[in-house]
């Protein structure tokens, strides 16, 4: 009978990518990361320890909106502040950094005072912790002065939160599944395109945290959701057409895919055991005006991700009309103006 080898930890990651590397530990490290919307999602793990997913997935990056993060050494104890507040050690935002920090300290006497700023709304489905677990792996990879490649960052930032592995990059962003145990080859890369007439609409409907996190709401669609196993192969044909669809700069196709991704993604959730479902009379209310508005010719669309709010797609020449519409809507012009 063949052994079982032994699980790979995050730790060993680590190891393999920055255990050579002494640290030369500088005065700070400072790096801003956006935040990334996936138009073809990630949900559902391979392994949970090394957040490796079951799935590719495809994201476009919120310019200049994310978290930027400034990093020095500390003594006696580590220091977290999140927008000029200093936390206090029990919330889940100093947990999961601290948790991240532990992966890397040179001594165990070694602290860190680490100063984030974000420019979105925590935990409003806005993903704030990928942009905040990568731009926290370019501060550490300053601090220390690891020197450390693209990839090998986009890796180290997946260990923080899976998302966080595609906020590296600006723009278009694939993140490669992969299929070694280690995780060594699952990372972001960008694709090589630029489409400066795309828009994204962010549309608050509620800032209130999520009734459950999207770590814990993946694995139980994945382990009780009879809609789960369709999943991965509607996967790669979205992921698919939308690759061809940023090529041909076809934009109803895009945004066709992007809203019929986020849509089945939820549908797998909605069939979980209890169910998972995110939505608010408002979400539910804003999906109907989308189709309403499109019906009349205008080309938008819409993502979610795990929370109520929504995310429109659109090109330039519709924005005034949009804004028209939802006046609340934050525009992001992913590739500048
Ligand atoms: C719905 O990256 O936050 O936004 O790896 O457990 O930290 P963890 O999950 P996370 O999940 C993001 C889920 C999503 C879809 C996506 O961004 O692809």
């Amino acid at each position: 009978m063949k052994k079982k080898e032994p699980a790979i930890t995050r730790e060993d990651v680590v190891r393999t990518l920055v255990g050579q590397r002494r640290p030369a530990v500088c005065p700070a490290g400072s790096a801003f990361a956006p935040s990334n919307i996936a138009l073809c999602k990630y949900w559902g793990k391979r392994d949970e320890e090394l957040n490796l997913p079951v799935t590719s997935s495809l994201s476009i990056a919120l310019e200049n909106l994310g978290s930027e993060i400034t990093l020095k050494p500390c003594t006696k104890w580590d220091r977290i502040s999140l927008n000029g507040k200093l936390l206090a050690s029990d919330t889940t935002f100093v947990q999961r950094a601290t948790a991240f920090l532990d992966l890397f300290r040179p001594a165990p006497d070694f602290f860190f005072d680490m100063r984030a700023k974000n420019s979105i709304p925590t935990a409003a489905g806005l993903a704030s912790s990928a942009s905040g677990f990568a731009a926290l792996t370019l501060a550490l990879n300053e601090l220390f002065g690891w020197k450390l490649n693209r990839r090998a960052l986009s890796i180290l930032a997946r260990l923080g939160s899976g998302s966080a592995c595609r906020s590296l990059y600006g723009g278009f962003v694939e993140w490669h599944a992969g299929a070694a145990r280690n995780g060594m080859d699952s990372y972001a890369e960008p694709l090589d395109a630029v489409w400066p007439d795309l828009r994204l609409g962010l549309l608050l409907l509620s800032e209130k945290e999520k009734p459950i996190g999207s770590r814990h709401a993946m694995q139980q669609t994945r382990a009780t959701s009879p809609l789960y196993a369709a999943w991965p192969a509607q996967v790669e044909r979205d992921l698919a057409a939308l690759k061809t669809a940023i090529r041909n700069r076809d934009f109803a196709a895009l945004g066709r895919t992007a809203e019929a991704n986020a849509l089945a993604m939820h549908a797998t959730m909605i069939a979980a055991r209890p169910a998972i479902l995110y939505w608010l009379p408002s979400s539910l209310a804003a999906m109907r005006k989308i189709h309403q508005i499109r019906e009349e010719g205008v080309k938008v669309f819409f993502t979610m991700d795990a929370g109520p709010n929504l995310k429109l797609l659109f090109l330039r020449k519709e924005q005034a009309l949009l804004t028209a519409a939802f006046p609340e809507l934050r525009v992001v012009t992913p590739f500048g103006r």
